[in-house]
């Protein structure tokens, strides 16, 4: 059997992602009932791109776990520059029983799993951010009950790693995942053509449209990232401008009313206020998104375990 990695939200059977979002809610009522990384073991956590959120939850979640994080900075180990992507992988495969990479394009996090021998854990990619997926999953059911049949709207950049993510992780919790996105910044053929297969199988649906009102109507969640991701910088003026694309899909309180009038906001963070989300959304009864943040560390914990689990069953075998 292969080694098990979360690379990107598809990695998962939908029962898998079910374990895991169940996993993540007994963690969160018992933080200290898990002590898989007893040892304690090491996960090598690197990031190429700048973080807060995704450094912290990692870190208190290996130590809640009984592990040791091992975090590199990755302008110190320049992976794929001083040492190539295999080399690295296979040294840290020797040390770390996990390795929990942010980084660029997903062919580096790719690679990086065809050589570790242990479990990676994808931590935000130009493509993907699961691990935040899983923890608006979990957000989204303790606001609004049982996933499947519910509608979520995500209004800004289709192109990025969290409209791409949702399409995924989405489809696969049974949501009807609508993306609102100026023309030119779809999500990806490939990834859109597998979340609708996805959603065909699971009862859920997958909608791209230019209307950021059509994108929200009656939705249960309605969500929004950074017009900026990281790596987008050199496109920060054209962004963000005065024209920019992607006014139209800013969630502002009059974008809320098209969505469903108990309807929650999203925000993976960080948020530029005035900008993708008024300051009176993001700061107001709505607003879920510290709930959202702190679930990162629950669902993070989850997914170290699980993977764990198939690791060491593995290994048994
Ligand atoms: N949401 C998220 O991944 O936050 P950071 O970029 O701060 O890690």
């Amino acid at each position: 059997m292969p080694v098990r990695h979360f690379l990107r939200d598809d990695d998962l059977t939908a029962q898998e992602q079910r374990t895991i979002l169940d996993r993540a809610r007994a963690l969160k009522a018992d933080p200290f009932s898990d002590r898989c990384l007893d040892g304690p073991h090491v996960v090598a956590v690197l990031f190429d791109k700048q973080t807060l959120r995704t450094q912290v939850s990692f870190t208190a979640a290996i130590a809640h776990l009984g592990g040791f994080p091992m975090v590199i900075d990755g302008k110190l180990a320049n992976v794929g520059v001083r040492e190539s992507i295999a080399d690295t992988a296979r040294v840290l495969g020797r040390e770390a029983v996990a390795i929990v990479w942010r980084t660029y394009g997903q062919e580096r996090i790719d690679e990086m799993a065809a050589y570790a021998g242990v479990p990676v854990v994808n931590a935000l990619t130009d493509s993907f951010h699961p691990c935040q997926i899983l923890a608006d999953l979990m957000t989204i059911e303790e606001h609004k009950g049982d996933l499947p049949g519910l509608t979520l709207g995500y209004v800004g950049d289709g192109a990025n790693n969290m409209a791409q993510s949702y399409l995924l992780g989405g489809a696969l919790a049974g949501l009807h995942v609508r993306i609102g996105t100026p023309a030119a910044y779809q999500p990806d053929v490939a990834i859109l053509a597998r979340a609708h297969e996805i959603a065909a199988a699971r009862g859920g649906s997958v909608l791209v449209t230019d209307d950021p009102v059509a994108a929200v109507a009656d939705a249960d969640a309605v969500a929004t990232d950074t017009w900026v991701s990281m790596g987008m910088e050199g496109e920060s003026a054209t962004r963000k401008g005065s024209a920019s694309p992607f006014a139209p899909y800013a969630v502002t309180s009059e974008l809320m009313t098209a969505a469903s009038r108990d309807a929650i906001f999203l925000h993976c963070l960080p948020a530029y206020r005035g900008f993708e989300v008024a300051p009176e959304v993001i700061d107001g009864p709505a607003s879920v998104v510290w709930d959202e943040s702190e679930n990162r560390l629950h669902a993070q914990k989850a997914v170290l375990s699980w993977l764990r689990e198939q690791q060491l069953a593995q290994d048994c075998r």
